[in-house]
């Protein structure tokens, strides 16, 4: 089964969709990592990044690869490094290519195969998975989602100003929303999950449920198939 986990950033998905693939078994894959990755190889090369071209020509050539929850560039684990503020805000450039977006896709659906696996970005519901079984919106207000990066930054002894970090917030949704290919849309046949004053358990619970549904309307199906 594909779960896809759609959402803005700050939602939470990247811990609750790890929760979730460890709860069931399944793969996980987060896509978000990649982008940054290849942001990362282009800071790297020091590219001029008003070419797109060139991004587009690196993100081919470098080699990617996603290992359960780390993520690889050129076979160095740059798991924590591509969550730097530096790679955070070089990312756009990536994220807006619309090569870069091609390659990354095929990527993607390569490596889901035919495995069981929870994948989380903006866009697997809508464009990468478009017949995925189970599909999420997780999402929550900016006011909340700005709360829960500055507790972030606080468990990290770093301290943000709430008010930059709504900003900021606001400003990212604008730049996920505002591009022409891949952006952050809530597929129909998504089911929504508003966060607002959960726990992340809370949300795992919600989110186990939501696949067992879905475990659970397949079973009927197969059977009225089968007669
Ligand atoms: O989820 P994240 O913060 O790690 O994502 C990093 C950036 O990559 C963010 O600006 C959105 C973009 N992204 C995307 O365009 N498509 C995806 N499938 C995942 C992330």
């Amino acid at each position: 089964m594909i779960v896809t986990i759609d959402g803005p950033a700050g939602a939470g998905k990247s811990t609750v969709a790890k929760a979730l693939a460890r709860r069931l078994g399944f793969r996980y894959l987060d896509t978000g990592a990649m982008y940054r990755a290849v942001a990362l190889a282009g800071m790297r090369r020091q590219l001029d990044w008003s070419l797109p071209a060139e991004l587009a020509e690196l993100a081919r050539e470098v080699r990617v690869e996603v290992r359960g929850e780390r993520i690889l560039l050129e076979g160095e684990d740059v798991t924590e490094t591509v969550r730097t503020p530096e790679v955070t805000a070089a990312t756009r450039f990536a994220a807006n290519n619309a090569a870069v977006r091609e390659h990354l896709v095929a990527l993607q659906r390569a490596i889901a195969g035919r495995e069981d696996i929870v994948t989380e970005g903006r866009d697997q519901g809508s464009v990468v998975f478009p017949d995925a079984e189970c599909k999420v919106y997780l999402t929550a207000s900016a006011e909340e989602r700005a709360r829960r990066r500055v507790e972030d930054f606080r468990a990290q002894g770093k301290d943000a100003p709430f008010a930059e970090v709504l900003v900021d917030m606001v400003r990212r949704d604008e730049s996920d929303a505002a591009r022409d290919v891949g952006p952050l849309t809530r597929p129909p046949d998504a089911i929504e999950l508003v966060t607002d004053g959960l726990t992340a358990g809370e949300v795992i619970e919600r989110l186990v449920r939501i696949v067992d549904n879905k475990r659970q309307e397949r079973r009927v199906r197969d059977r009225e198939q089968n007669g």
